[in-house]
This record gives structure tokens, C-alpha cells and sequence, in this order.
């Protein structure tokens, strides 16, 4: 390579157009998953506090919402159900007449051209908040892996088109892949949150989705916020089990984690801007401290660069509207 002067890196830096050309990393519309959370009733349209424009919405709502988002280009959602009824075991999370399953079922006979990807966990649904069954304070791993299997099963036959496993139970995927094959849906792909750490970043998350624990945490099952060897171990394990797409989440606090799964995988790869990452930005802007749609494409552009070709993230919707502004 030459160097200074023949070498000069602000040549490629003067012309908007060269600008344009010599980019390495552009987002698209399709790299967008929007999470929806859904909650009984109608006509609901119920702004989450510490998430200024997100909304728990009914079934009705959510509809509507879904299709602007395909007017808009974002053809994928993840959703979140929120049962008017929980109970011990998350009983409501594998009813084929949940909140979620008539979800999917209204979206699917309603809206053309969406895909409906299912968060599959149990902590929206248990009275306790945690993400399995217990026995006192433990989550039995074993026993919550196979009520996983059961909701996964129950979201495809509503007609999801990916399941995406949010637990971090050990053998779920395998166990998911396993009963998803046998009812059939081997075409079904499973999205696997495979590195989830117990991040404080998910705080607004727990007000939409009304599954904050009522005691303890989730450091039995979650990963430790300072551990990448055990990030890999835990790719690999999924991958190994069946997962078609794995997941990191939180995203711009491990970046590194995504870029060595990255380098390793040959596999596409997923991150999740959680709700507390979507809510700093927001608060920051309004605030005025922050340019919210600068610090917006900046965030997401850095995920996208560390190897994510997917992003799930609460500015879906304001990224497609900023890409059509932007792009000629
Ligand atoms: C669990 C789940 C959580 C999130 C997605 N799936 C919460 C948790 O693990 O406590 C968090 C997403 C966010 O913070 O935006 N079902």
C-alpha cells in the first residue's frame, strides 16, 4: 500500500457520490424485524412509557399496524403475546385460542406478505414472571423444554413462518427442531436466541411485556454479561441442534460477540437492539442531547458491520421511513 502523499484516504472522502460508492455497509429495509407486542381487548392501542412510540396493541390494532408495515417495506415481526391470564406453568403460551395464536391467525388472514416470526418463552405467561416451571426458586430446565416444544408447535400451527426461542434452556433447540419435525413443519426455520446475556438493557422491555420477575433474576439460565468463550460454546451447541439463524442480544454492548460468532459461523446472523438500547436514544433525544436519527443509523449501522445481516429493533418503522427519505 503507498503512503503519505502519494496516499491520500480523504480523496475518496471529498464527492457525496464517492461517498456513496466506497460504503461498505448499507441497510435495507429487509434487514428489519419489528417486535409487536400483542394484549387482549380491542381497539387497543396503549403507549408503553419507557418506550416512546411503541405500543402494546390488540388484535385489531395490530392488524392495522401490520399492514403500514408492509405498505412501509418491513415485511417481518416478531411477536410478543401478553395473556389476560397467566398461571404457574404459562398455560396460556401453548393454547391453541391464546392471545398469540389468534394473533398470527388474524395477521396471516388479513395481512398479505408478512412474516410472522414467534418469540418462544415462557415469562410472559407465568404468574411468576420467570422463564420456566419451578420447583421453589429453580426453573427445572428439562420440564420447561418441553412445554417450549409445545408453544413452538402451537405458534406454527396458528401459522407462524420462524420460531425464535428466547429461553436459554439447555436443549431446546434440539427438542423444538425434534417435535417441529415430527408435526410436520421441517420447512419451519428456528431462529435461535443463542447468546442472551442477563443484561440490564431489557428493563422497558419487562413494562411491555408485563414479565418482570416477581422474585430473583435470570442469571440461572441467562449468560454472564462478561463471558465470550461461553457466547461460542453456546453458538455452537444451537447450530449444532438445528438452529437456521442465531442471536445476539443485547447488540451494540457486544458487538464483539457478534463480530467472533461471525468469523467463525457460516451461519446468518441476528441481533436484537433491545428496549433499553432503543429507550437511551430516545430519551437522550428528547432530552435534546442526542440527534435521534443520526445516533439511530449510527447504532445500526455498527450491528450490521459487526456481522449481523438481521436486526431486530423498535426503529423499524422510522428506518424505513428515513431510508425512503434519504434513498433516491
Ligand atoms: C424473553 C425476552 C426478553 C426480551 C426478548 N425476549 C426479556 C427477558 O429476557 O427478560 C427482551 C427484549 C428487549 O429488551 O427489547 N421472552
Amino acid at each position: 500500500m503507498a503512503n503519505y502523499p502519494t496516499q491520500r484516504l480523504r480523496r475518496l472522502r471529498y464527492n457525496p457520490v464517492v461517498r456513496d460508492m466506497v460504503q461498505e455497509t448499507k441497510l435495507d429495509k429487509s434487514d428489519f424485524i419489528y417486535p409487536l407486542f400483542v394484549v387482549e381487548g380491542d381497539n387497543i392501542k396503549k403507549e408503553i412509557k419507557s418506550m416512546p412510540g411503541v405500543f402494546q396493541l390488540s388484535i385489531d390494532k395490530l392488524v392495522e399496524e401490520c399492514k403500514e408495515l408492509v405498505e412501509l417495506g418491513i415485511r417481518s415481526i416478531i411477536l410478543f403475546g401478553i395473556p389476560a391470564h397467566k398461571d404457574e406453568v404459562g398455560s396460556e403460551a401453548y393454547n391453541e385460542n391464546g392471545i398469540i395464536q389468534r394473533a398470527i391467525r388474524a395477521i396471516k388472514g388479513n395481512v398479505e406478505g408478512m412474516l410472522v416470526i414467534t418469540d418462544v418463552c415462557l415469562c410472559e405467561y407465568t404468574s411468576h414472571g420467570h422463564c420456566g416451571v419451578l420447583n421453589g426458586e429453580e426453573i427445572l430446565n428439562d420440564e420447561t423444554v418441553s412445554l417450549l416444544a409445545k408453544e413452538a408447535i402451537s405458534h406454527a400451527e396458528a401459522g407462524a413462518d420462524m420460531i425464535a426461542p428466547s429461553d436459554m434452556m439447555d436443549g431446546r433447540i434440539a427438542s423444538i427442531r425434534k417435535a417441529l419435525d415430527y408435526k410436520g413443519f421441517t420447512h419451519i426455520p428456528i431462529m435461535s436466541y443463542a447468546v442472551k446475556y442477563a443484561s440490564g438493557f431489557y428493563g422497558p422491555f419487562r413494562d411491555a411485556a408485563e414479565s418482570t420477575p416477581a422474585f430473583g433474576d435470570r442469571r440461572s439460565h441467562q449468560m454472564d454479561i462478561a463471558n465470550i468463550e461461553e457466547a461460542i460454546r453456546e453458538a455452537e451447541s444451537d447450530i449444532q441442534e438445528g438452529a437456521d439463524i442465531i442471536l445476539v442480544k443485547p447488540a451494540l454492548a457486544y458487538l464483539d460477540v457478534i463480530k467472533t460468532l461471525k468469523d467463525r459461523y457460516p451461519v446468518p446472523m441476528a441481533a436484537y437492539q433491545v428496549s433499553g438500547e432503543y429507550s437511551m436514544i430516545k430519551a437522550g433525544a428528547q432530552l435534546g442531547w442526542i440527534d435521534e436519527e443520526r445516533v439511530m443509523v449510527e447504532s445500526l449501522t455498527s450491528i450490521k458491520r459487526a456481522g449481523a445481516k438481521m436486526i431486530l429493533t423498535y426503529f423499524a418503522k422510522d428506518m424505513a421511513k428515513y431510508l425512503d427519505k434519504t434513498r433516491k
